[in-house]
């Protein structure tokens, strides 16, 4: 497995420690809200867990898993609830965990709905934002790394649901896609 990586962007060290400053920072804007935490499946998992675990004050999570529609590495902008929530956002401070945006099609979709819901607040923290790939007006309230524009690995992110368990993110070998 890791003879297919490339490069590594960001190391578990690293990493790790953006997750701390980011978890400090959530924890002082929510205090006192208990704030509804979201996690979008399935690559933001990884980030769930170690994020919560660093926002030190009472919280409440579920899990969504949505998938767009279209070919694999780009999104469609039609996206498909797989999994809803098992908990109403009704007047909830909610915070949607996401582990990368690319277009933000996929974000800015489910920010419709759960406004639309009724959710006091809708926030986004993602651990990774590539910036340069937007098609659409979106600006997490919190972010660890900008990326290039190129498709990575790894905590938590996948290529063809495999890679997710290394524990940094990096880009593979060109090899590998051509099989
Ligand atoms: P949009 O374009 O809607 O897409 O912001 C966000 C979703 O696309 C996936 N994505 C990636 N997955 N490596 C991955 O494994 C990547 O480089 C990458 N870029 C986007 C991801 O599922 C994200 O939630
Ligand atoms: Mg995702």
């Amino acid at each position: 497995m890791l003879n297919d990586i490339k490069e590594v962007l960001y190391s578990e060290e690293q990493i790790q420690a953006k997750i701390q400053e980011l978890g400090e920072t959530i924890a002082k804007e929510y205090e006192g809200k208990n704030p509804l935490v979201i996690c979008v499946l399935k690559g933001a998992f990884i980030f769930m867990a170690d994020l919560v675990k660093r926002v030190n004050i009472p919280l409440e999570m579920d899990f969504m898993a949505v998938s767009s529609y279209g070919q694999s590495t780009k999104s469609s902008g039609v996206v498909k609830i797989i999994k809803d929530l098992d908990v109403t956002v009704e007047h909830r401070d909610v915070l949607i965990v996401e582990d990368i945006i690319d277009s933000g099609l996929t974000l800015s979709y489910l920010i419709d709905i759960l406004k639309r819901r009724n959710a006091s607040s809708v926030k986004i923290v993602t651990l990774f934002d590539k910036p340069a790939r937007r098609t659409v007006d979106l600006t997490p309230d919190y972010y660890g790394f900008e990326l290039p524009d190129s498709f990575v690995v790894g905590y938590g992110l996948d290529y063809a649901e495999k890679y997710r368990n290394l524990p940094f993110i990096g880009v593979l070998k060109e090899e590998v896609y051509s099989g």
